[in-house]
C-alpha cells in the first residue's frame, strides 16, 4: 500500500490516505492515480477549477517527501506552475503528478493561497 499525508497550510487537520495505485482511478477528475484523483477519491478536497485538465493552478501542492515516486512533470505542467502563487522547487500540479510506486510514502502540503479562492466544488464536498 502507498500512503499520502496531506498537510493543510490553512490549519485544517492533517489527513493520511492509504491506497493502492493499481485501483485508480478513484474518481473522474485528473490523471488516474494522480494526487488529485487519490485525494478526491478518499474524501479530501483539493481545488481543481479546470477539472484536472492541466489548465489552471488551483490543484498546486508542495511535495515534501516522496517526489521520486511521482511521474515526471510535463512541459505544460511546468509552464502552468510558473504562474502558481507560492511556487517552490518541489511544487506540482496535483492533477498531473501520478503516483507510480505502489509502496510510495508521500507528504504534500496544500498551500493556503491559490488563484481561484472560490470553487463550487469546495462547498459541495464539505
Ligand atoms: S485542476 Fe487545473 S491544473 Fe490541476
Amino acid at each position: 500500500m502507498a500512503t499520502i499525508r496531506v498537510i493543510f497550510e490553512s490549519g485544517e487537520p492533517e489527513r493520511v490516505i492509504e491506497f493502492d495505485p493499481a485501483e485508480a482511478p478513484f474518481q473522474h477528475d485528473g490523471r488516474p492515480a494522480s494526487i488529485l484523483d487519490i485525494l478526491l477519491g478518499h474524501g479530501v478536497l483539493l481545488e481543481h477549477a479546470c477539472g484536472g485538465n492541466c489548465a489552471c493552478t488551483t490543484c498546486h501542492v508542495i511535495v515534501k517527501r516522496g517526489s521520486g515516486a511521482l511521474s515526471e512533470a510535463s512541459e505544460q505542467e511546468e509552464d502552468l506552475l510558473d504562474k502558481a502563487p507560492g511556487l517552490t522547487p518541489t511544487s506540482r500540479l496535483g492533477c498531473q503528478a501520478v503516483v507510480e510506486d505502489p509502496s510510495a510514502e508521500i507528504v504534500v502540503v496544500v498551500p493556503r493561497f491559490i488563484i481561484n479562492q472560490v470553487c463550487e466544488c469546495a462547498r459541495s464536498a464539505t
